[in-house]
């Protein structure tokens, strides 16, 4: 298994593109399962979860080709609605295809997600949901087993989810896109990525209002046509890095980032201390002196995301005084406290709430990944530990962030990926 080795110090400079959005490309990828036409998505990260998802849709038939950044997708030939265990088990995304495979199709046969490192994750509210529209369900050895009975399509319906879940707002959405007359969702998911896909799908011919807010209302077509689009900036992607800059106390403007959709995390980072200029497409920082400690509480969009919060945990490790981070959204989403632990941070759990004490300084150390936001804490709080880290099981990390290591050596940083064989000194 690859692994990262860190040798901190090293203040980050310059100026690294971001890349397209892993949490919006996958469901427009899945949004293909659609139309019988040719979808094209252009500024498709290079990421594992990426290659899951078409080869889940080429198990199904569909017609999945890349070139460069760009996605084409066409689903005229389906020749199964099964995504099996064994993708599934790999990225629970994979819900995604639940939707539009019932909607284009009228059945499906999708396995059911485990749990994750971050937490249980049911998907009760995608079925409630996909129940209101009609769909019947059942869970058999594992899978979810919907059809459409003796309906021909799915029929529109207004639907409260008990809890704001992002996934289910757009298995939701691509679903009612093909049903028979008017679906409401309240409670609906605001996170831009949502929105995105709401143009993705609009521009194949949806008729979809009211995205980004917590009340979408989709008017249900007979079908839905080919499009190309263009996937949105990737935000924690971009966030990692503004982070990795503040913390080496460097000086890194990010390129291709769409600045509006990071409110809450630029306004933690300048009261950090950091000194934050936007332009249309760009976001610089420049950290003068320690990060000041500060309090952060994770929650839906527009609030503090929890993608970020391990990240910005990191932050927290080395900053001037005590913050308080509280985890609303995740049960489970505190493994990289014991990892930086290790390297000398000092925090101390209660429940979902996590106190960091910050240290004047971090030391180098072996550390564990444990799912994908906290690798890239890890990979950060090396940039800034003494000595070498030599960050392990990072598959989690590839899962979400395109060359990480390349990039953050383009901005100075001293960094390395080994295969299984690693140089002695380690
Ligand atoms: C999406 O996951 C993202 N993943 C996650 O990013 C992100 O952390 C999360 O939204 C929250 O922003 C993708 O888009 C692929 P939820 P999702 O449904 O949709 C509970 C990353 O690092 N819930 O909004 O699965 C659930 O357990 C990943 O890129 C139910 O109880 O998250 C959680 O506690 C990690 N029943 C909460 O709601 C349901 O039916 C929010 O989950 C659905 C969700």
């Amino acid at each position: 298994m690859d692994q990262l080795r860190i040798r901190g110090g090293q203040r980050l400079r310059g100026r690294v593109r971001a890349a397209g959005a892993k949490n919006a490309a996958l469901k427009m990828l899945a949004a293909g399962l659609l139309t019988r036409d040719e979808l094209v998505l252009s500024n498709v990260p290079q990421l594992a979860d990426i290659s899951t998802m078409s080869r889940l849709l080429s198990a199904m038939g569909a017609k999945v080709r890349r070139h460069g950044d760009t996605v084409t997708v066409r689903s005229d030939g389906l020749t199964s609605t099964e995504a099996s265990y064994d993708l599934v088990k790999t990225m629970r995304a994979s819900i995604v295809v639940l939707g539009p495979l019932l909607a284009r199709a009228g059945s499906a046969r999708v396995s059911l997600p485990g749990g994750c490192a971050i937490g249980a994750r049911p998907v009760d509210q995608h079925l409630k949901g996909l129940q209101a529209l009609g769909a019947e369900i059942r869970i058999e050895h594992g899978y979810i087993v919907a059809d459409l009975g003796q309906k021909r399509r799915l029929r529109g319906a207004r639907i409260v989810t008990d809890l704001v879940t992002v996934t289910g707002t757009e298995n939701l959405m691509m679903a009612a896109t093909l049903a028979e007359g008017e679906t409401v969702i309240e409670n609906a998911a605001r996170e831009p990525e949502v929105v995105d896909l709401a143009g993705c799908l609009n521009q194949m011919g949806a008729r979809i209002r009211g995205a980004g807010t917590d009340r979408i209302t989709v008017e249900g077509v007979e079908s839905l046509h080919g499009a190309a689009h263009r996937v949105m900036p990737d935000r924690i992607e971009t966030g990692s890095f503004l982070i990795a800059a503040a913390i080496t106390g460097g000086e890194v403007v990010v390129e291709a980032a769409a600045p509006g959709t990071l409110d809450a995390v630029l306004d933690k980072l300048r009261e950090a201390g950091a000194d934050i200029q936007t332009g249309e497409d760009w976001i610089g920082l420049r950290m003068n002196g320690r990060p000041r400690a500060v309090d952060l509480r994770t929650a839906p969009y527009p609030a503090f995301p929890t993608d970020m919060q391990a990240q910005f945990m990191a932050l927290g490790c080395v900053s001037e005084g005590v913050g308080t981070i509280v985890e609303t959204i995740f049960e489970n989403r505190f493994m990289h406290v014991l990892e930086l632990q290790r390297l000398g941070a000092d925090i101390r759990i209660d429940g979902n709430s996590a106190v960091v004490h910050g240290v004047e300084k971090l030391s180098g150390a072996r550390v564990m990944a444990t799912d994908l936001r906290a690798s890239a804490s890890l990979v950060i709080a090396g940039l800034v530990a003494e000595g070498e880290t030599w960050v392990d099981r990072i598959y989690h990390l590839d899962r979400g962030y395109e060359r990480m290591e390349q990039r953050l050596a383009q901005l100075g940083a001293l960094i390395e990926r080994f295969g299984a064989i690693r140089p002695s000194t380690a």
